[in-house]
């Protein structure tokens, strides 16, 4: 097909403006929900700096080299006419010094920045200067234990805002990685090892993040979300985590049923719900379930329906959860989803 050469700037132009709008426009859901080049606070304000000051950097790199090997191309281009080589040059003492020192004075000053950065990055604070929370990595969830209030918690992670926060981080099995990228970047969570690192939120919001090192087949499925609230509201969440409603009364038969169905099936070997005798400590920590938005490690919304099915057929929610499948009867997993409704 013959295709004329204004027709062809038209085909180029239009393809031109539709990859544009796709590099663009991908990127908008990343920019706001889990870009660590939308800084929610003072850690990944920092990361943020050194990450865009080493991209314009780069780039102001990347223009010269680029604009001097055009010119030379172009200058010094064979020329009709010509024959055999040009007379050729090397070992010119000044552009030798230059682009060795230049790099070297570059690479230097990246330097500095960062390693100025990194002491108030890996500063450790002490209980009376930060809200320190154990964090402990799970395959796939993860708990926060709150040692100044006595609250252990799984997967939102409540914090107040404005104030830091100092991570102590461990893992009871594998390897994982904490990293909620509007809060700060990721550190490891290592078995028989301790780590720690420290965020502060800005503005009250929730902020989603994931664990970042493969640790099995429900990794991608190993949500944090982090609920920075103004002080007075975090005031209330630690006062309503501190008095438990567990056991719900006999006259909410179907609830009480599922207290009870709780232990029968097993459930009270593997969870802690405070406030009852219910004390397992391989799964999460279920007091005040009602409380979080969302389970399964924040994948599905915490509803009654999405509760059901969890309990139904944990895998077939989540794939490689840990929790065994207990082949309940249905009324046996509504009583009991009802009961977990009525933790607060
Ligand atoms: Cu935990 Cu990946």
């Amino acid at each position: 097909m013959l295709v004329s050469s204004k027709h062809r700037r038209h085909l180029i132009r239009r393809g031109a403006v539709v990859a544009f709008l796709a590099i663009s426009l991908s990127g908008c859901g990343f920019a706001t929900a889990q870009s660590p080049l939308n800084p929610a606070g003072p850690v990944a304000q920092i990361q943020a700096g050194l990450i865009t000051s080493s991209f314009w950097i780069m780039m102001i790199v990347s223009a010269v080299v680029f604009t001097a090997l055009v010119v030379a191309v172009i200058r010094f281009r064979a020329r009709p006419g010509q024959r055999g080589l040009p007379p050729q040059t090397e070992g010119n003492n000044r552009v030798e010094f230059l682009w060795t020192v230049t790099p070297a004075i570059i690479l230097a000053l990246m330097m500095i920045g960062t390693i100025k950065e990194s002491f108030v990055l890996g500063k450790i604070y002490p209980a009376s200067q930060a809200l320190q929370v154990d964090v402990t990595g799970h395959q796939f969830w993860w708990e926060f234990q709150y040692p100044s209030a006595n609250i252990t918690t799984a997967n939102e992670l409540h914090i107040p805002v404005g104030e830091k926060v100092e991570l102590v981080l461990t893992s009871a099995d594998v390897m994982h990685s904490f990293w909620v990228p509007r809060l700060g970047g990721k550190t490891d969570l290592i078995p028989g090892r301790t780590n720690y690192m420290w965020i502060e939120a800005s503005q009250p919001g929730i902020y989603h993040g994931q664990c970042a090192e493969f640790c099995g087949t429900g990794h991608a499925d190993m949500r944090i979300t982090v609920d920075a609230e103004p002080p007075a509201r975090y005031a209330a969440w630690v006062q309503s985590m501190s008095h438990p409603v567990s056991i719900p009364p006999k006259s909410n038969t179907l609830a009480y049923q599922g207290y009870l169905d709780f232990a029968a099936a097993g459930c009270s070997s593997c969870h802690t719900i405070a406030g009852t005798n219910y004390n397992g400590a391989v799964g999460p920590n279920l007091t005040d379930l009602s409380d979080r938005l969302m389970i399964a490690a924040n994948l599905i919304p915490n509803t009654l329906a999405n509760r059901e099915a969890w309990i139904h057929d944990p895998q077939a929610v989540k794939p490689g959860a840990l929790m065994p499948n207990l082949h309940l009867p249905m009324n046996e997993v509504r009583a009991i989803a009802t009961y977990l409704g009525t933790l607060r």
